[in-house]
């Protein structure tokens, strides 16, 4: 007779600690462990000996170099696989029932199918490897608006990830306690290592599959090391998997930053902004106000993944899910962003930056002149001359560093509390040189929801695949939604209406663009800390004060009701960021055409409406 299976059982056929007692965890990772067949299974409690542990095998492995203790303490650098650098859309599937609820912007493949695919690529794709058994909290650990997942990978470089950017560890399984639920989140690099057989510094595979079942709401991804590909938290999660929790509870789960500005007078706002990949949101969510906004302050409550709730008020409260930043490293110094530069002078793990000679780390737009000699993200010798005559990059255009939160000097003192901060606007932002203006205000939220729905931005370094392409990318959101992207939209739509129903003052939408370029192929708008003369506007208008001009398709500021002070920005220069060229916009309106056919199936109808009217006034 059988025996029912003791909890001690249990536990010891996975090397649980005691503290471990949800079954349904204990019993999923056996039978994940089952399947991939890993070496050995280690539960990390996330203790900061444990990942003093864990970057030191690292280091040993060859996976990390510990960087100069004096320059950088307790920070490390890791360069992945050449071919492992950045998302891999076109490897990341919605596996629904229906192909129509994953919609035609997402790849689909039916459960079943998937399934059947997946199971053999991880039968036995952990082998000599260690399981690490990763639990994570998306929110601050208990709190009601908070989410647990478990992440399964045999990679130490994702555990140690996981560590800065989620609540991770043992506080994690305590909140799951007996019973409560979890995301099952299984993750393997596709390595498997037979016996003797010597590692690789970043283990990966060609053959890659970053996998939802948002039915099941389970991730499963094949395949590669790199950040929102084997972080399963960040994109997978809490945006995906979240964004279909946020559809059937009545929520959204955003790619975007939140921000708090308090003004001179003392008066605190919450803004919250979505950018395509890197398009802005770290730089823009640490902002320091240029001169001129003296007494002005920005705080950073997230730089990446915002997930809203309607509250009791009828207002929109906004929670940073994750604990840590992903960033982009080409680009940030100290004139463009301190904040983030003073968050990187220590416990930071780089990856694809180049190393100088000293042991510290260097990328492009760090400072004005390249250090003399540099070992390149690749390991090879870099100089000034190389690059002018090869056109190397010292580091890979979508190189990232991964620090905790608390780092950050301009850290919101409510940035993880578990209610939220009241959003006042909404800003959606693309990476446009021509076409689009500096800002413009949408005039009612149905307005708001077709200009983030028709957003375009050139394609960047952050998903593989070609960049500068203009594409559409629906409120930032086109490689994030993790349903019918029609259907995402009724969803903003409809939660507008439930509030204003309630009385409620909606949050402003404006729509942003930092990226115009000139004849020469430069930038016009100094943006970084001088975006505050654009956000300063925005706030007098979400005040019922500041004046602006309307036009086609929605509202902009003209050159006098912007504060110039600090900033030597010529009327013809604020022109070409602003104008508005009718033939462009003609051009633009095919595109949004193109979009609403794709998604004609559920597209909202006020959404052809709203374009029939900016149309109408084209052609007046
Ligand atoms: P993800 O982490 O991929 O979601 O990116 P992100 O939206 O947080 O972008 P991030 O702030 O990291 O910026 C990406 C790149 O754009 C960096 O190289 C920045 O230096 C650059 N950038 C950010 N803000 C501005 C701006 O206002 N003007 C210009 N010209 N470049 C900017
Ligand atoms: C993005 O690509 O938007 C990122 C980086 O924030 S990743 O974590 O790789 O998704
Ligand atoms: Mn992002």
């Amino acid at each position: 007779m059988n025996q029912p299976e003791t909890l001690a059982t249990l536990q010891a056929s996975v090397k649980a600690p005691a503290y471990v007692k949800n079954i349904r965890l204990l019993a999923w990772v056996r039978e994940m462990a089952a399947l991939t067949q890993p070496a050995d299974i280690h539960w990390c409690d996330g203790s900061a000996d444990e990942y003093d542990r864990l970057c030191a095998g690292l280091v040993k492995a060859g996976t990390f170099k510990k960087l100069n203790e004096a320059k950088r303490p307790n920070s490390f650098l890791a360069c992945s696989d050449p071919s492992d650098v950045a998302r891999v859309e076109d490897r990341t599937f919605i596996c629904c029932e229906k192909k129509e609820n994953a919609g035609p912007t997402n790849n689909w493949m039916a459960p079943a199918e998937m399934r059947a695919t997946l199971n053999p690529l991880f039968k036995g794709a952990m082998a000599g490897r260690t399981m690490y058994v990763v639990p994570f909290s998306m929110g601050p650990l208990g709190s009601p608006i908070a989410h647990i997942g478990v992440e399964l990978s045999d990679s130490a470089y994702v555990a140690v990830n996981m560590k800065i950017m989620t609540r991770m560890g043992k506080g994690a399984i305590d909140v799951l306690g007996e019973s409560g639920e979890f995301v099952p989140c299984v993750h393997t690099v596709g390595a498997p290592l037979a016996a003797g057989q010597a590692d690789v510094a970043w283990p990966c595979n060609k053959t890659k599959y970053i996998v939802h079942f948002p039915e099941t709401r389970e991730i499963w991804s094949y395949g590669s090391g790199y950040g929102g590909n084997a972080l399963l938290g960040k994109k997978c999660f809490a945006l995906r998997i979240a964004s279909n929790m946020g559809l059937r509870d009545g929520w959204l789960a955003e790619h975007m930053l939140i921000l708090g500005v308090t003004n001179p007078q003392g008066k605190k706002y919450h803004v919250a902004a979505a950018f395509p990949s890197a398009c802005g949101k770290t730089n823009f969510a640490m902002l320091i106000p240029p001169k001129g906004f003296e007494g002005w302050k920005v705080t950073t409550i997230g730089d990446d993944i915002a997930w809203i709730k309607p509250g009791k008020d009828g207002r929109l409260y906004a929670i940073n899910p994750e604990a840590g930043y992903f960033g982009v490293a080409p680009g940030t110094n100290k004139s463009s962003n301190a904040n983030c530069m003073a968050s990187l002078n220590r416990d930071v793990i780089f990856t694809n930056v180049a190393l100088t000679d000293d042991g510290d780390v260097w990328w492009e737009g760090m400072t004005k002149e390249a250090p003399a000699h540099l070992i390149d993200w690749q390991g090879k010798d870099w100089t000034p001359e190389i690059a002018k005559q090869t056109g190397a990059k010292a580091a890979h255009p979508n190189a990232r560093f991964t620090v905790a939160a608390t780092n950050n000097p301009a850290l919101d003192s409510e940035w993880d509390n578990p209610a939220g901060v009241a959003i006042d606007a909404f800003i959606f932002g693309g990476r446009r040189s021509t076409t689009v203006p500096l800002v413009t205000e949408a005039r009612d939220w149905v307005e708001g929801v077709y200009m983030a729905a028709t957003m375009g931005s050139e394609t960047t370094a952050a998903a593989a695949g070609q960049q500068g392409i203009v594409r559409r990318d629906p409120f930032a959101m086109l490689p994030f939604a993790g349903y019918n992207m029609a259907e995402y939209f009724g969803h903003w739509l409809k939660l507008g209406e439930r509030l204003a129903a309630s009385g409620a003052k909606l949050p402003k939408i404006f729509t942003v663009n930092w990226f115009r370029k000139d004849a020469d192929g430069k930038f016009v708008w100094p943006g970084f800390g001088d975006n505050m003369r654009v956000m300063a506007w925005m706030l007098e208008r979400v005040e019922g004060r500041g004046q602006g001009e309307e036009h086609v398709f929605g509202i902009t500021p003209r050159y006098s009701d912007i504060h110039w002070h600090g900033l030597d920005f010529s009327e013809a220069q604020y022109q070409s960021v602003t104008s508005i060229d009718h033939s462009a916009w003609a051009e633009e309106m095919k595109l949004h055409e193109d979009l609403f056919e794709q998604l004609a199936h559920n597209l909202p109808p006020e959404l052809p409406a709203t374009k029939a009217k900016i149309q109408a006034r084209l052609q007046a």
